[in-house]
């Protein structure tokens, strides 16, 4: 195992906890931005660094496709190929296929897809994604795993769940680098609690370094995806990271939290910046919008980030969709914004006070009480 986690603060299911990875010794719950090509769209790792960012994602599907991971290998691995000296964790590469090309077929071999480049056939397996993530270097990775989603019925949900679970020991086996990168086991079952529980405790079995919730935040309601997290954290170890994939909603975090989960990653905070939207205290702020074109404020008046210091809502609404600027200096702030909360979070476990933390959260958001 390479890495450690301790159990600072708990406040009923929450916890607050540091984990230390071979390149950063990191504070939880913590957002995880993502940099699917080896960067967060518009932003340089110095600044990331200012931020606060201590692990970023990257994507083994983008990653081998363009460098190729056996260039980044070459010239030492991604940590110093993008010039990241803290944490890294790389995805196995199925979910991205899957979600984006749409011809993705999964078979037991592995998942059959269509070259982007050139439009043969190709296949990734359970032992060439682990092989392809050695090379990259990333301090966690990701099991390939079968994800369907979760609004599918029917026999799909259970063999995609056995299919994982058949493909933990493949990429066990295939793991080169035990001591130098974490390979964490992602629990599927679709919304099916017994589904869940067989695939929770199969993972738990295999003694892995730690463990994510796969699968959700796919279009389901909040109740079964709550549902799914509180089920999947009460059944997890005490003593090992737990991490809700694809999730990024600041509501979302602070509630998986309380559920008693550590980690999370999501292109939302970076992708609505894109698209001009701003994430503060209130919930969103639409940075697009005409009564914003001679507003003077910041975008957060109580924000402490580089962009609030210096720019206007006026500013930001006059280069958004028209200079690559404008989504830079959203993106910086909501990645700010989401890096923020983490610290918060983990520091109203720590001293105690989580509870008044999240009442204050929902105040924010939620004035009226709805
Ligand atoms: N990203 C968001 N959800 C998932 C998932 O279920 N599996 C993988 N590998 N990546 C994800
Ligand atoms: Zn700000």
């Amino acid at each position: 195992m390479a890495l450690r986690f301790e159990v600072l603060g708990r406040f009923n299911r929450a916890r607050a906890a540091q984990l230390t990875l071979p390149h950063f010794v990191s504070q939880t719950p913590l957002f995880m931005p993502v940099g699917t090509q080896g960067t967060i769209k518009g932003l340089t790792t110095n600044q990331l660094e200012e931020i606060g960012c201590q692990i970023i994602l990257g994507n083994t599907y983008h990653l081998e496709l363009r460098p190729g991971s056996d260039l980044i290998d070459e010239l030492g691995g991604l940590h110093k190929f993008m010039n990241w000296p803290r944490a890294l964790l790389t995805d196995s590469g199925g979910f991205q296929m899957v979600s984006l090309l749409h011809l993705a077929d999964i078979t037991e071999k592995g998942v059959t897809f269509q070259s982007p480049v050139d439009g043969k056939p190709m296949l990734l397996t359970p032992e060439q994604s682990i092989e392809i993530q050695n090379r990259i270097g990333a301090d966690i990775i990701m099991a390939l795993d079968d994800v369907v989603k979760t609004t599918i019925t029917g026999p799909r949900i259970e063999e995609a769940m056995y299919r994982t679970l058949r493909w933990i020991d493949r990429c066990i086996a295939a793991h080169k680098r035990p001591n130098e990168q974490n390979l964490f086991g992602i629990v599927q079952g679709g919304l099916d609690p017994v589904l869940r529980d067989i695939c929770v405790r199969g993972l738990v079995d295999r003694n892995l370094p730690g463990y994510a919730i796969g699968g959700l935040a796919g279009g389901e309601d909040k109740d079964s995806f709550w549902r799914v997290v509180a089920q999947c954290t009460a059944a997890l170890p005490e003593d090992k990271p737990r991490y809700v994939m694809g999730v990024g909603y600041p509501l979302d975090i602070v509630v998986c939290s309380a559920l008693g989960a550590d980690m999370y990653d999501c292109v939302y905070p970076t992708r609505t910046a894109r698209f001009g939207t701003a994430l503060v205290p209130e919930g969103i702020l639409k940075l697009k919008q005409n009564a914003m074109a001679n507003d003077v404020r910041p975008i957060d008046p109580t924000c402490m980030c580089m962009v609030c210091k210096n720019y206007s809502r006026a500013y930001i609404h006059s280069l958004v969709t028209k200079d690559a600027m404008g989504s830079q200096l959203l993106s910086y702030h909501n990645l700010f914004y989401m890096m923020k909360l983490s610290r918060d979070l983990h520091a109203s476990i720590v001293e105690g006070r989580f509870p008044e933390f999240v009442r204050e959260f929902l105040q924010n958001m939620f004035p009226k009480g709805d």
